[in-house]
């Protein structure tokens, strides 16, 4: 190598070209100057412990990337796919199949993707499912399941199963329940993502078809779907990005919609199309179906759950060992393991907190607008030793403003 070559070598490799250079031209631009803030942006270490939308798997994400240009060799991407393209038609069928070996889904069910959310469930499920003139038993433990009452008592009579608590921290005792065994069905929400409550058990209801919105701890452990008349569940926490929900229906509940129910978001109607009677939001879905294999990958719901377990159990016990520092206000048999709820001494120092974690790159730490405090979202792509960074920051938290 001459002389010449070797000093052009050396202010390539060691970045001397750009910076006396380069930078100076680079710098004066605005397109610039976005560009040098996203790299201080990637720098900073971030941790999502957003409500939903939700931390996705990196994996999934860079699989996304990988096809965002070019999907399965289509040449466009999925974003540009028909819904009736062999490619699409293929994918929705993997993203059923792989839900149903999942969850094992028996035969006598339907899995349905759908539109509306899960705030569109809270409609679509009694204009299903509510006989005409019929009542809904519902079980109302937080936020969600208290406005899905309020939805089906458009459609129907709502009886509430014991009285609403006045602060939603806990399971009311299955002995003070007061089920109707005429109801069309009994509803109830799995986990209150604002509250941080949820069931430990499956409410028994004697032969009335059970409904549950398992929006926030969907595919989180291995759950009975036999027990289950009809789940629901919004894509953005545990398996994919927002524009989804999962429906599983038994198929002796379908055909018995309202009159007025739309078209689109008649179970049977969704289901005898398999998920592609209009066009269905195919981004969320093929989402979704990356998640979904990530899941089968990683270990399917055992290992979910375990991991649910462990995350949780670590956060629960700072709060339980701070001295009355950290506060969580849900008895213990219904502590949520995907959304740890506390509140701290002061609204002062819960502000310092969101502060500061924010700071320090812990994401979406403050809790809900309606109930204040603080709420940890745990989904399945959070990893235990992003908990675990947490805590180490929690307890320095602690030592610093404990006095
Ligand atoms: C348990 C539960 N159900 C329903 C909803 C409403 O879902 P969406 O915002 O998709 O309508 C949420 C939203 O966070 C939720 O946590």
């Amino acid at each position: 190598m001459d002389f010449v070559h070797y000093c052009t070598y050396c202010l390539l490799s060691r970045g001397l070209f750009t910076r006396i250079f380069l930078r100076p031209v680079i710098a004066s631009s605005s397109i610039a100057k976005q560009a040098v803030k996203m790299v201080k942006g990637n720098k900073t270490k971030v941790i999502n412990f957003a409500p939903g939308p939700a931390k996705l798997p990196q994996e999934v994400l860079i699989q996304a990337q990988k096809e965002i240009l070019n999907y399965e060799s289509t040449g466009v991407s999925v974003l540009e796919l028909s819904h009736r393209s062999k490619e699409y038609t293929a994918l929705n069928q993997e993203a059923i199949d792989n839900m149903r070996k999942i969850l094992d889904v028996p035969s006598n069910y339907k899995v349905i993707f759908c539109q509306g959310g899960g705030y569109g469930q809270f409609s679509f499920v009694p204009m299903n499912l509510m006989k005409e003139g019929g009542s809904a038993d519902y079980l109302v433990t937080g936020t969600w399941s208290s406005k899905a009452a309020n939805e089906a008592a458009k459609h129907g009579q709502v009886n509430y199963v014991f009285p609403k608590p006045k602060a939603f921290t806990t399971i009311p005792d299955v002995k003070e329940w007061k089920l109707n065994k005429d109801a069309s069905y009994v509803y109830y929400c799995a986990n209150e993502t604002v509250h941080g409550v949820e069931f430990d058990f499956i409410p028994e209801t004697n032969g009335v078809p059970l409904v549950c919105d398992m929006s926030s701890n969907f595919l989180t452990r291995p759950v009975d779907v036999s027990k289950f008349g009809c789940i629901i569940a919004g894509a953005q926490k545990n398996i994919g990005c927002a524009g989804v929900t999962v429906v599983i229906v038994r198929e002796d509940l379908l055909g018995r919609s309202l009159p007025y129910c739309p078209t689109s978001f008649n179970y049977k109607v969704v289901a005898d199309a398999n998920s592609l009677f209009n066009t269905p939001p195919t981004y969320s879905v093929y989402i979704m179906s990356l998640v979904l294999k990530w899941i089968l990958k990683e270990g399917g719901l055992t290992e979910m759950a375990k991991r649910c377990v462990m995350k949780s159990s670590a956060l629960y016990n700072i709060l339980d060992n701070s001295n009355g520092f950290y506060n969580s206000l849900v008895e213990s048999t219904a502590r949520s393991r995907m959304n740890v709820v506390f509140r701290l001494p002061s609204e002062d120092l819960e502000k310092k907190f969101v502060s500061e974690a924010d700071e320090q790159g812990y994401m979406h730490v403050k809790g809900h607008r309606s109930v204040g405090g603080l709420r940890v979202s745990l989904y399945n792509a959070v990893m235990l030793h992003e908990v675990e960074h947490l805590i180490e920051f929690m307890k320095h938290f602690q030592e610093k403003y404990s006095k």
